[in-house]
């Protein structure tokens, strides 16, 4: 008897960890549902590359960008309209931030092998490493599931993302506002490794900072005048902006570092010993930026049902109308029906060993479920899949079931697996 009571307890425990392993962001979430995803990113990520080297910055900037406001949602990717303001706008990516269309290009893809399936999200959160990996750096398993939000904040990008005048103690505090501490801000600035940056950016830095090397600011400003040329380029790494490595550190050392934010983290401050650290030992190097991309990539991702699936980064689905709703329910119904009467049955089940089998049963047939035809289709045409999980009382008589058993993950089930 005890043996049994034992049995049921491991197969409770087992079928909960199942569930709330759901709601948590890891690298198989689409191993199943979209198996060559990462071949298709790291192959479009290629050509991008192989088309122009800076792209791979631009991807891992947008990333940063996208983490930084209101978590690692897309928000970034949503185009303006005349009812809309994003963040593409705001003061930070406005005639900045770049590499919308390489993104755009990876979801018309991974939409072809997987519809609806894959947030731009997790999209832009893999192109990001595979941008690094591209270009010499390290690489790491990324945690996927994360879902797209529907909104975006321009205020939010304005205050939110670090800006190239701040101070070391500035810079500190921003990052930990994310949750993030100075050595994964000093680590995750080595991003500076690649890319470039607008003279607008460090004009002062080369004409009135003290602590930099003179014929460093000399060559700069032939390329940076004193005004004009604002949007003249220079490359954030003086020795090598399209290999990622260690070398910014070493021009930190050597009071080299382009922007003012970057010297600020040698400048006899908390993260001069990191910095001379990262600058001797590459691996020390990669090993922390690894990590603290993944915690960066940590930021307040939205799961479960939160968010939604977007056909195309730069939208949100549209909403439907409650018509369409009842429309799409009377047609699915059908479909429920074998599934739910069971359940119902299953409720009548005294064992709880019963129950638990039955329930597990059901989920998998859950996974293999799909709504009829017709709905997929509707739901191709841009309908939020959430808005059906949510109004069809059917199913949330069925996900109310599971919910007791699972808490919110049962309808990442349906959601993420209609056609
Ligand atoms: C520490 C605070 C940071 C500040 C103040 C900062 C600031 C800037 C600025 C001003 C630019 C140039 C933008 C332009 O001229 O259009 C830039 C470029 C860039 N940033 Fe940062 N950044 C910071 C952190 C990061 C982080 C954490 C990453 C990634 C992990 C990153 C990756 C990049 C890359 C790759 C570029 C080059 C983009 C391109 O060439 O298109 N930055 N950053």
């Amino acid at each position: 008897m005890a043996s049994l009571r034992n049995l049921l307890v491991t197969l409770s425990m087992v079928s909960l960890m199942a569930c709330f392993a759901n709601a948590q962001l890891s690298p198989n979430f689409y191993a199943s549902s979209c198996p060559n995803l990462q071949l298709i990113v790291r192959n479009a990520m290629r050509e991008a590359i192989n088309r122009e080297l800076r792209l791979g910055a631009s991807i891992l900037r947008l990333f940063f960008h996208d983490c930084f406001v209101n978590g690692c949602d897309a928000s970034i990717l949503l185009d303006d309209t005349a009812t809309f303001t994003g963040e593409k706008n705001a003061g930070p990516n406005q005639n900045s931030a770049r590499g919308f269309d390489v993104i755009d290009t990876i979801k018309t893809r991974v939409e072809a092998a997987c519809t609806g399936t894959v947030s731009c999200a997790d999209i832009l959160a893999l192109a990001a490493r595979d941008g690094v990996v591209l270009l010499g750096g390290p690489t790491w398993a990324v945690p996927l599931g994360r879902r797209d939000a529907r909104t975006a904040s321009q205020s939010a990008a304005n205050s939110q993302i670090p800006s190239p005048f701040s101070s070391l103690s500035t810079l500190i505090s921003n990052f930990a506002a994310k949750g993030l501490n100075a050595r994964d801000m000093t680590a995750l600035s080595g991003g500076h490794t690649i890319g470039f940056s607008q003279c607008f950016t460090f004009r002062s830095r080369i004409y009135n900072d003290t602590n930099i090397a003179p014929m460093f600011a000399a060559n700069r400003r032939g390329v940076c005048p004193a005004s004009g040329g604002d949007s003249n380029l220079a490359p954030l790494d003086i020795q090598s902006p399209n290999r990622f490595g260690n070398t910014y550190y070493q021009n930190l050392v050597s009071q080299r570092g382009l922007l003012h934010s970057d010297q600020e983290l040698f400048n006899g401050g908390s993260q001069d010993a990191l910095v001379r650290l990262y600058s001797t030992n590459p691996t020390a190097f990669s090993n922390d930026f690894a990590a603290a991309m993944v915690r960066m990539g940590n930021i307040s991702p939205l799961t479960g049902t939160n968010g939604e699936i977007r056909r195309r980064c730069r939208e949100s689905r549209p909403y439907i109308s409650q018509q369409q709703v009842y429309e799409a329910e009377a047609r699915t119904m059908r479909k429920d029906k074998a599934i739910y009467d069971r359940l119902v049955a299953l409720e009548k089940n005294e064992t709880l060993y019963a129950k638990v089998w039955e329930h597990a049963t059901l989920l998998e047939e859950f996974k293999a479920f799909k709504p009829n035809p017709e709905l997929g289709k509707m739901m191709k045409m841009g309908w939020r899949t959430s808005v059906h999980a949510s109004s069809v009382p059917l199913s949330s008589k069925l996900f109310s079931r599971h919910d007791a058993w699972c808490t919110s993950s049962s309808t990442t089930i349906l959601t993420t697996n209609l056609p």
